[in-house]
This record gives C-alpha cells, structure tokens and sequence, in this order.
C-alpha cells in the first residue's frame, strides 16, 4: 500500500508554514515569514503576526501543493498546531485546517508545536528508536523530555525555570545593540570571538542546585550578568568586543545545555539523544552535542537546521505518526491551547 499523505500546517508564531509528506519522505515545506515586520519592534507583535498569516495561509498552501505535485484529494489526513503559540495566529491555521479536513472528509489532528520540534527529524532519519531522550530548546521553550512513544508517551523530565534558551539569545542579542531575532545573529557572530572571553554563569549547575534542578535550566542570571559585564566596561570607557560577548554567552548556554542532556542519558540508561527547536539550527550547540554524545557513546540525531525552526512538515511528520498508530482523530470543534503541554502530543 502507498504510504500515506499528511499535509501539516504551523502558524504559532510568525511563520506560515504548510509541508506535504508521504511517509518520511518530505515533499514540499513552504514557509512565508512575517519576521521583517516584526524586526524593528524587537519581538513578535500578536497582531501583526495573526494579519500577516491570514494573508499568507492559502498562497503558502497552493505553493506547497504545487511543489509536491500532489492533488489535494489525494490527502489521508491534515495535520495543524493547537498549540502553544500565540493565540491569534493559532487560530488561522486551525481555521485553515478545519475547512480542508471538512471539505475533504479528512480526518483532522490537532497536533503540539514542541513535539513537531522533536518529531521533525523522522522526515530525516527515519522511525525513532524507543525510548528516546531529546533536547527542545525553542523560543519559547527549553525541555529534556523522556519519549517512549511520540504519539503517547512524552515526558518531560527538565525544564527552564524562567527564560527559554532562544529568547536568552534574543534578549541578550538586544541588549548588544544587535537585530531580531538574535539566535542566528550571535551564531554568527560568535564565529569570530573569544568564548573564554568573559566567565559567565553556567546556570543551576551547582552541587545544590543540582540536587533539585538536575534537568532543569535557567538563563535569566546569566542575561543579567551579561548584561553587568558589558554596562561596567562601557561605563569605564572600555571598548566592548561584542564577538567576544557573544561567544562567552553562547558558550554559556551551551555548555549547560550539552551537559544536562547528555547526563539525562546516563541517569535513565537511554543511548539515543534527539534534538530539535529553533536553537537546535546553533552551529556551535551542534558541534558540541555532537562531540560529548560521542564521549558518552550516544547517538545523535539532529535535523538539518532548516527543519529546526518552525516549519509545517514537523507538524506533518506528528501527524503521519498519529495516522498510523490509528489514533483517533481530532473533532472540528477543538480550539486552540496556547498553553499545551508538552505531554499532551495531540489535542
Ligand atoms: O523554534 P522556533 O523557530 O520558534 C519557537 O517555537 O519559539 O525558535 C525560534 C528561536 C528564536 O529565539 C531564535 O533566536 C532561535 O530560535 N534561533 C537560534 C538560531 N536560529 C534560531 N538560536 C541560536 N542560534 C541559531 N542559529
Ligand atoms: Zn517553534
């Protein structure tokens, strides 16, 4: 038998994304992003990026169409986030998603933007081995989760206990005087300084900390002492290498992001490490996890950076999951959760 055709469509934050796969294989994932008229207010702006999907949503889908050559009969199933994002922009791809599942007599799955993350790098290397351990650090989110099986069994075992990994990089690429979003931009950037350049904290990394927080992060200190280092040498009068700055920082989170994971691994005996979320794009997040999985004798598995951030074939690939385990699908009459946790895969 063929192997089944998912559309999956993501609108949580300011991408529009809608991706067509059949089986693992991806077929098309067009992306139309709003971010440029966010940049010069620093932050995603609700409104505008609920306006900017409604006016995206059915050219980004007839372009997906076109690009995978499919005919929309053809579909087994849609696939949409229900959460979390912002609310306004969640409700146009449900909306979106809604009328083809009705107007096609297709079944409908209200999936979760965090699993679609993780769940993104099957459409690259294929089925996950059970269980697995994986690293989400999104804008909004940073997790260790425990998956037995991603369309029933997530766990997470850790998690931020005040910024997310990609708005430290955001903030803190802010606070340097430097574009949104910061992420790509300190990634950059870094390449060319210092990472022993500034000692910044490596948060909930103490022996007491560690204690309650083994699996937990926090980013917020090390922001404020960014934030303290660069303030006290500019008062001085000292030139402030931002290069240097951002590879100090970026090393910062790394480091704990890296060793959390990979210590993850060792306490609950599982050998197979997941990455995925915005952050995961990181080159020099990569490099690491890389190199200490190898120390510890654990596979990697990481999706190219352009699957990391938001896309909808990660929401395509939830979906073909949920389809062929036969889980029941999703009513029309679900809502948004702007809030879903991470556990909840499918609504
Ligand atoms: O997962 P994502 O696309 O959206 C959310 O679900 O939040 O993640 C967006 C975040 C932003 O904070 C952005 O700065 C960060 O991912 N990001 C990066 C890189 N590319 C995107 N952070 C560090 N290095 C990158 N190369
Ligand atoms: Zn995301």
């Amino acid at each position: 038998m063929a192997e089944p055709l998912i559309l999956g469509i993501e609108s949580s934050c300011d991408e529009t994304g809608v991706g067509i796969v059949r089986g693992y294989e991806l077929l098309a994932n067009e992306i139309a992003s709003s971010v440029e008229e966010h940049v010069r207010f620093g932050g995603v702006v609700p409104e505008i990026a609920s306006r900017a999907h409604l006016e995206a949503i059915a050219p980004t889908l007839n372009r997906a169409i076109e690009k995978a050559d499919v005919d929309l009969a053809e579909v087994d199933a849609i696939a949409v986030t229900a959460g979390p994002g912002l609310m306004g922009s969640l409700v146009v791809g449900l909306s979106a998603a809604k009328a083809l599942a009705y107007a096609l007599r297709k079944p409908l799955y209200g999936v979760n933007h965090l699993v679609g993350h993780v769940g993104v790098d099957m459409l690259e290397h294929g089925p996950l081995p059970q269980p697995v351990m994986a690293l989400l650090v999104s804008g909004g989110h940073t997790s260790i989760l425990r998956i037995g099986n991603i369309v029933r069994d997530v766990e997470e075992i850790g998690a931020t206990i005040d910024d997310a990994a990609g708005e430290a990089y955001d903030k803190v690429a802010r606070l340097l005087g430097l574009s949104y979003p910061g992420g790509p931009i300190i990634d950059h950037l870094a390449q060319a300084g210092l990472a022993t350049a500034a000692a910044f904290p490596r948060g909930l990394t103490a022996r007491h900390d560690l204690e309650k927080h083994r699996f937990d992060f926090s980013f917020s200190g090390l922001k404020t002492a960014v934030a303290r280092w660069v303030e006290l040498r500019r008062r001085d009068g000292e030139e402030v290498n931002v290069a240097d700055v951002a590879a100090s920082f970026q090393e910062a989170v790394v480091d704990v992001l890296t060793a959390k994971a990979v210590d993850a691994c060792g306490v609950y005996g599982i050998d197979t490490l997941l990455l995925g979320g915005g952050v995961a794009a990181n080159s020099r997040l990569r490099t690491l996890l890389a190199l200490r999985c190898e120390q510890a004798g654990i596979t990697l598995r990481r999706p190219r950076p352009g699957l990391c951030t938001d896309n909808g074939a990660m929401i395509a690939a939830v979906g073909l999951e949920l389809f062929q385990a036969g889980v029941r699908p999703s009513g029309l009459d679900i809502g948004a959760n702007s809030g879903l946790p991470v556990s909840q895969v499918c609504l």
